[in-house]
């Protein structure tokens, strides 16, 4: 290969890697512009489980994806669910337990500072001053999502 060649190869590379440099990261970092709805108007789900095998039993949770979905009744209906915030509102950690015999949603050390709050999101016990936010369930067949 000739020197002007090479060259010329080298410089085609480097505008390639720029270019998908400056498309990658157009997509990253911290993008505040809502989440794109899915095709066909659909909503964008936090979370989504299957009611065959995930929260059998009033009582059973689950936190995922900034989530925590309790069963708090039976049969595979929306009002059979809550779905909170699982970001406490005191300082930011995530809840970390479901208490079903005092049915109370725990913020627990060693991040969490002892809130306690009811399975409708309001606050039981301080230092949390505010409740957890409420999302809306939807449940069809054994699919359930959380939006
Ligand atoms: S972050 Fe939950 S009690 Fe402090």
């Amino acid at each position: 290969m000739e020197r002007r060649d090479f060259v010329s190869n080298i410089g085609l590379t480097l505008a390639l890697a720029c270019t998908a440099g400056l498309a990658a990261c157009s997509k990253g970092g911290n993008d505040n512009t809502p989440p794109v709805p899915p095709p066909g108007g659909g909503t964008t789900n936090k979370l989504t489980l299957n009611l065959g095998s995930d929260l059998l039993n009033p009582g059973d949770f689950k936190i995922s994806n900034g989530v925590i979905i309790i069963r708090t009744g039976t049969g595979n209906t929306a009002a059979a669910f809550t779905a909170l915030s699982s970001t406490c509102t005191h300082q930011g950690c995530t809840v970390a337990n479901y208490n079903n015999a005092s049915k109370l949603i725990e913020c627990n050390a060693p991040c969490g500072h002892g809130s306690r709050f009811t399975a409708t999101g309001a606050v039981n016990t301080g230092p949390a001053g505010n409740p957890l936010t409420a999302y809306t369930v939807k449940v069809d067949g054994n699919s359930l999502t959380v939006s």
